[in-house]
């Protein structure tokens, strides 16, 4: 797609940065980073990229090349969400965040597209939020890190868009790193790269292509009964601010005191913390059967315990688990529909997309799309001129 052509018709200039950021799938870690807890995510090869020129006046312009429209609006206005065009509500939300934290803004015409699948929990909006600000920081020339970067990507979605999240997207769109995927405590923010073994195993990516619906209400939700579980067990463990801090012993001896949907949320996330750290050792030490089951074990817990999957998940894991090769599979992101991950030998994802485009279709009359993914790396920026 020629993108710099398009830019100069529609605004009668040349861009001067080109910034991109990619989605990402979380190899294991699902729905413990707004509990403080740890993730391990890689950034995979599809991406967001935003082309962008400097304004005299106050109005900013953002062109979707995806949606084929445009949404303007003037920075001397309080910035609000616009009723129909939510594309828009990621990259305005982000310069709303920018504004709060007191940095003056001129006005900005924005190109953006992307090859993220929308809507599939491979994180497409925080690849644009992350876009957006690496843009506006490197045109601005506005001085705050990295981390602040993706916490204020993060306010944007949770105070502009509503969805409220916990850090990881915003983090291994920003930080990613080819060849590696990245160890995230979401507490401190410490994190540490590590390597993937690319020349043994592939990540291959299974889209369920289901329509994710009440996404947001229900996320929000199970966020909120977790907030409810440390409330509840602090009237045992005096100490704990989140459920990071809760071991599974503890957790075992207390447990009974909880209301069940609410101990259900917490076991899952308690345990899947564990498994976050027993994966990484087990990656670095090439433990293939204890990653496999590691997979599995956390996909059964955000079945029957976290209750985010969904029957085309399911069988996405089914399908993959008949697969000669696999060595476990689960769902990955926020669920209720999305994507599900296998980690394959190499040599069978070929295999797998073959059992998987014959089998998904049959019983759920959905076309499944199936992509073999490498770590990438997170947020680039390129000036043009
Ligand atoms: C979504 C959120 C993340 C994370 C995952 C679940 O992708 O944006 O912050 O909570 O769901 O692990």
């Amino acid at each position: 797609m020629d993108t710099l052509p398009q830019f100069k018709k529609i605004f009668d200039k040349n861009p001067v940065l080109k910034a991109e950021a990619p989605g990402r799938v979380n190899l294991i870690g699902e729905h413990t980073d707004y509990n403080d807890g740890y993730v391990l995510p890689i950034a995979i090869q599809y991406a967001v990229t935003v082309l962008v020129a400097p304004r005299k006046d106050e109005v900013v312009n953002i062109h979707s090349v995806d949606f084929g429209k445009t949404v303007s609006f003037s920075l001397r206005e309080p910035l609000t969400r616009e009723s129909k065009a939510q594309w828009s509500d990621y990259g305005k939300g982000v310069l709303s965040e920018f504004r709060k934290l007191g940095h003056t803004l001129s006005g900005m015409d924005f190109l953006f597209w992307g090859n993220v699948p929308i809507a599939s929990g491979l994180s497409s909006s925080a690849a644009v939020e992350v876009a957006f600000a690496t843009a506006i920081r490197a045109l601005g020339k506005i001085s705050i890190s990295d981390i602040e970067l993706i916490q204020l990507c993060q306010r944007a979605e949770n105070e502009f868009v509503g969805m409220k999240c916990g850090i990881m997207d915003q983090f291994i769109s920003c930080l990613g790193k080819e060849g590696h995927a990245l160890f995230l405590d979401c507490r401190t923010l410490g994190y540490e790269l590590v390597p993937f073994p690319n020349h043994l195993y592939d990540v291959v990516i299974l889209n369920t292509k289901k329509k994710r619906e009440l996404h947001t209400s229900d996320y929000n939700e199970r966020r909120a009964r977790c907030e409810e579980g440390v409330k509840l067990l602090q009237k045992f463990l005096l100490e704990i601010k989140a459920l990071r801090d809760v071991s599974v012993e503890t957790f075992q001896k207390h447990a009974e005191s909880l209301p069940e949907i609410v101990r259900k949320r917490c076991q899952h996330v308690v345990e899947e913390n564990q498994r976050v750290l027993d994966f990484v050792r087990a990656l670095k030490e090439n433990d293939v059967l204890a990653l496999g089951k590691l997979l599995l074990q956390s996909h059964e817990s955000l079945r029957t315990l976290y209750e985010v999957s969904c029957k085309e998940l399911d069988l996405m894991v089914e399908i993959a688990m008949d697969t000669e090769g696999v060595l476990g599979a689960r769902m990955t992101g926020a669920g209720f529909g999305g994507c599900a991950i296998a980690m394959v030998k190499k040599g069978s994802e070929k295999k797998l997309k073959q059992n998987v485009m014959e089998r998904y279709p049959k019983v759920t009359g959905i076309q499944p799309e199936v992509y073999i993914s490498t770590p990438s790396q997170g947020a680039q920026v390129q000036w043009l001129e």
